[in-house]
């Protein structure tokens, strides 16, 4: 047998471990309804099922607002109007990179970078003197909400640690750094997830949409629930109507798991949580399709020069990169793993490690679909009515084939019913549902 027939053999062998069947999908649908249940009526499983304590917008919602986004590496300012008739203006934004230290340093820290950064965005656009102005805050991890402008952060993830933060209302600790810097015509009208700030910037331009969905750095979803279902939290069991409630459903742990997801848990910083985020979410599909390339290619005897791709050499930028390269013999393929170490390589060899992204990748689409399926099933078993789904990450706008897999996922689950459901693209979900958070918030 030749090294190269040996990769192909292995090849397949990695396929059946990244294949997620038909059946699975659907097996997959009833467990997660049996998890949003517990986790509705407040019994211990992987889904937190967070209410929001807001619902979605009229979309006649009127006024000028700031949004804040904080979720990745990356911290937003945006200035925001609302035209009503669901147009919604950005009027100016800006974006500060958080020094990767104060990720993981002292929360006061991350925000007095917060609040300094806000200052110098009211002063860059002559907003000091307004009297007053609502903001919306987007906070991108779970939290535990006392009211739809305040919350204690459960605990953070997508690689965050900031100390001091977890347990606490992030909104307070945002009112003492806005306090710190001197800050006083804001006021915090809402906090909320940035799967709800998608929801209601989609729900803003059509009120159809009754899912929000982040495929992202990291992954979730949020829904349109009636509240009285709400059972974990007592006092909202008396209140008609409905509330969003943010599932955090990238900590689903009810998914079959092959040897590459353990060894992905098992060295990261939080094992055992977030199982399905890893198998769905941008911060971790290069590294595991990086775990399944070293480990075909040691198989395969393939030794690479140096150590060959070390941890985190491999993002999911590069995935995509890779298997998108459009040259004969996949030369930028080549020139990414003999950049990571891995020396000259094959054809054959570079074809295998586009294959091993397209498995990774197209397994994470089929989780999404399928999780995407569970949710409006949930709302209506039998899709009787639409249901638009406002989608917004990098993932899913950038990651080659990730939308049409999505779509054709949702065919194979639903037939023709799967007309019932519309993904829909939601631009900058996080920024301007944040404004629209603080409209809806001071009604
Ligand atoms: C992580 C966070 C969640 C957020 C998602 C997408 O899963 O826990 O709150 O919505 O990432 O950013």
């Amino acid at each position: 047998m030749t090294p190269a027939d040996n990769l192909w053999d292995i090849l397949q062998g990695i396929g059946q471990a990244f294949a997620f069947s038909e059946s699975a999908m659907q097996r997959m649908v009833r467990d997660f309804h049996a998890e949003m249940r517990r986790g509705l009526r407040g019994e211990s499983g992987s889904l937190k099922m967070l209410p929001a304590f807001i619902d979605c917008p009229a979309g006649n919602e009127q006024g000028e607002f700031i949004g804040l986004d904080l979720g990745g590496t990356h911290f937003r300012v945006l200035f925001v109007r609302l035209e009503g008739q669901g147009r919604a203006l950005v009027r100016h934004a800006a974006r500060y990179t958080i020094p990767p230290a104060l990720t993981s340093g002292a929360g006061v820290e991350l925000f007095d970078f917060i609040a300094r950064s806000i200052k110098q965005f009211l002063a860059e656009h002559d907003l000091e003197q307004k009297k007053r102005i609502a903001l919306g805050f987007t906070f991108s991890f779970p939290i535990e909400q006392t009211s739809s402008y305040s919350g204690r952060l459960i605990k953070w993830t997508k690689g965050f640690s900031a100390t001091g933060v977890a347990g606490r209302d992030v909104a307070g600790l945002l009112a003492d750094g806005l306090r710190r810097q001197g800050i006083e015509n804001m006021e915090i009208a809402a906090l909320v997830n940035d799967t709800v700030g998608t929801l209601l910037a989609g729900a803003y331009a059509d009120p159809k949409c009754d899912m929000g969905v982040i495929f992202g750095t990291g992954t979730n979803c949020c829904y349109r629930e009636s509240t009285p279902a709400i059972v974990r939290n007592p006092g909202l069991q008396k209140t008609a109507g409905r509330m969003i409630v943010n599932i955090e459903w990238g900590n689903f742990n009810c998914l079959p798991v092959n040897d590459y997801d353990r060894l992905l848990d098992r060295d990261s910083d939080n094992p055992g949580k977030q199982r399905m985020e890893k198998m769905v979410s941008g911060m971790y599909l290069g590294e595991l399709a990086r775990l399944v390339i070293m480990d075909a290619f040691a198989k395969a005897g393939i030794v690479c020069a140096g150590n060959g791709l070390a941890k985190g050499g491999l993002t999911t930028r590069d995935m995509a990169d890779l298997e998108t390269d459009p040259t004969p013999n996949l030369t930028g393929v080549e020139a990414l793993l003999a950049k990571a170490g891995c020396g000259r390589t094959t054809p054959e060899q570079r074809q295998c490690v586009r294959e091993i992204c397209r498995h990774v990748s197209q397994r994470a689409a089929r989780i999404g679909a399928a999780a995407i399926s569970a949710v409006a099933t949930w709302m209506d078993p039998e899709l009787e009515q639409q249901h638009v789904i406002g989608i917004d990450g990098t993932l899913y706008a950038r990651y080659p084939g990730f939308q049409g897999l999505i779509g054709q996922t949702l065919k194979t689950l639903h037939g023709d019913k799967c007309r019932m459901l519309t993904p829909a693209p939601v631009q900058d979900g996080s920024g301007t549902g944040a404004a629209i958070a603080a409209a809806v918030a001071l009604i």
